[in-house]
């Protein structure tokens, strides 16, 4: 196992995209940021030094980070922000992911333009279940705001409405040809014929799930959140904010020339105004004026072509990367799933719907984040930044999905409230997506742990029926799950590493509103099975 070290240097930089000149915050002044290689077994040190105006954070999505959630990242959850002018070392251990994770800002909306992929190749000495790719490509899906990402999001809190929809979306940082001044910045990926190419796709978008396909060439996943999947050939894939995945293309077309990579909302809001745009990059085999073909790409409202895509995916569990799916579990947690509102307070002028403002909650509680470090004031004892009461009690049994939900549920409590669960405890979570305000998909993530998501459905979750057809043989293993609108998602997995993780909606405007929960892993008996002792370094609050 090797170690190897980075600076990451937090700075603005002027950057043009649509016509437009302005000034965003980046990581050594690149956007998409860098790209980090690692093995597994590896320890990475990352250096960062916060040379912008605003407090930030990183998170290492997907990283297990064991026993070690000083260096997780989410701002108030794990640490206090890196102050300007301070710096902040995080250590990053790889232990069990192998594929594709990524890094981004865990600080208010700065995760637009502050990330970068991670690409975890086997431990030394051993390969990969697929043959060596040609070359690796990070393709990483965004989003672009004429205005400043801090005053979008600033401006959706002050009056309480949903934040204005991006200008458009991006490929590798570049909008694409079918965006005004865009053209000549296009990504091109250029290949040769009868090579295999692995394309690590990442979500990195802040409001929007995508179908993303290329014209002329199939997709074979065999990765998804740093775990392998059976071999699984498609025409497009859906990728929630949160995810990746790794794909398999070969450069077989006996035509050559040029094709559309491309990428759409998917995005079944019933209601809400979305962008119907569409990124796009080029595969080159050979320069040409023509313009390239096209790919299909199924509707933005097209859940049914999302969830066969979902439906598809499977662990790979073979000898050598096998799954351990706990086949019995000591304890379901239900959890609906909803978009609320909250009273306008006295004195403010709301414009969400009937002078309200908008937010969101997980058990009808919306999530307040602390102002000091969640994770010292548990290490440390310190009472009153936390309540261990959440799921305050099991959701009220009313119909979900139904079309009459009771009123009053629109409003939820606003509390910091965690839940507490021991040692290796055998954990389901089922989330539980409501037709309370608004209908819409939600990319549920947890931190520090990879979940097996055992089974997805439509309507209400059935706890007598819908268990008897999970998937506990080959269910794929991700570290963000999408639950359908009107839908539900049950997940898996044995809570195994000691510590305080985060879980929130990935959209991240949903996450603002509170859509978000922590799980504290207590710690077990073994010498192993202890939190570490956090790093000198720390940032005060
Ligand atoms: Cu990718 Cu808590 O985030
Ligand atoms: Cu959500």
């Amino acid at each position: 196992a090797d170690t190897s070290e980075h600076d990451f240097i937090v700075r603005e930089k002027r950057n043009t995209r649509l016509c437009l000149t302005k000034k965003i915050l980046t990581v050594n002044g690149k956007f998409p940021g860098e790209t980090i290689y690692a093995r597994k077994g590896d320890t990475v040190i990352v250096r960062v030094h916060n040379k912008a105006k605003y407090n930030v954070t990183i998170h290492w999505h997907g990283l297990s980070q064991p026993r070690n959630p000083w260096s997780d990242g989410p701002e108030y959850i794990t640490q206090c922000p890196i102050q300007p002018g301070a710096n902040f070392t995080y250590r990053l251990f790889f232990s069990e992911e192998e594929g594709t994770i990524w890094w981004h800002a865990h600080s208010g909306w700065d995760r637009a333009t502050v990330h970068g992929a991670i690409i975890v190749h086997p431990r030394k000495g051993t390969v990969s279940p697929y043959r060596k790719p040609y070359k690796e490509i990070p393709i990483i899906l965004g989003e672009w705001w004429k205005a400043d990402v801090r005053e979008v999001i600033a401006e959706s809190i002050q009056t309480g409405a949903g934040a204005n929809i991006s200008d458009a979306f991006t490929i590798n940082g570049q909008p694409g040809d079918l965006y005004p001044c865009s053209n000549q910045s296009t990504f091109t990926l250029k290949v040769k014929h009868g090579k295999t190419y692995l394309l690590r796709v990442i979500n990195a978008a802040i409001t929007t799930e995508f179908f993303f396909a290329i014209a002329g060439h199939r997709l074979t996943v065999v990765g998804n959140d740093a775990s392998y999947t059976k071999p699984y050939t498609v025409d497009f894939i859906m990728i929630t904010p949160g995810q990746t995945y790794d794909l398999l293309v070969k450069a077989d077309s006996n035509v050559g020339g040029r094709y559309y990579i491309a990428a759409r909302s998917y995005s079944s809001t019933v209601g809400i105004p979305f962008d119907n745009t569409t990124t796009t990059a080029v595969l080159e085999y050979a320069v040409s004026a023509n313009t390239p073909a096209f790919p299909f790409l199924p509707d933005y409202k097209n859940t049914t072509a999302a969830s066969q895509f979902v439906a598809g995916v499977r662990s790979l569990a073979t000898e050598a990367h096998p799954v351990d799916v706990p086949q019995t579990i000591d304890e379901r947690i239900l959890i609906t799933v909803s978009v609320n509102l909250l009273s306008c307070e006295p004195g403010r002028n709301c414009s969400g719907p009937n002078g309200d403002r908008l937010s969101a909650s997980l058990n009808n509680i919306s999530f307040v984040t602390p102002t000091t470090d969640l994770l010292e004031a548990y290490y440390k004892n310190t009472s009153g930044v936390f309540g261990t009461g959440f799921p305050d009690q099991p959701p009220l049994f009313f119909n979900f999905t139904g079309e009459n939900l009771p009123g009053f549920l629109l409003f939820p409590k606003t509390a910091t409230e965690v839940r507490v669960v021991e040692y290796n405890t055998s954990l389901e979570i089922v989330f539980q997506g409501t037709n309370l305000l608004a209908r819409e998909n939600h990319p549920m993530h947890l931190h520090g742990n990879s979940f097996y998501v055992v089974g997805r459905g439509f309507g209400n979750f059935d706890k007598d029926k819908d268990p008897l057809n999970y998937n506990l043989v080959d269910p794929a293993y991700k570290n963000t799950v999408g639950v359908a609108r009107s839908g539900w998602a049950a997940i898996r997995f044995r809570a195994q590493n000691p510590g305080v993780w985060f879980m929130h909606c990935h959209l991240d405007q949903h996450m603002v509103w509170g859509m978000n929960t922590v799980f504290i892993v207590k710690n077990g008996n073994g010498p192993k099975e202890s939190l570490l002792p956090p790093p000198p370094d720390m940032p005060p609050c």
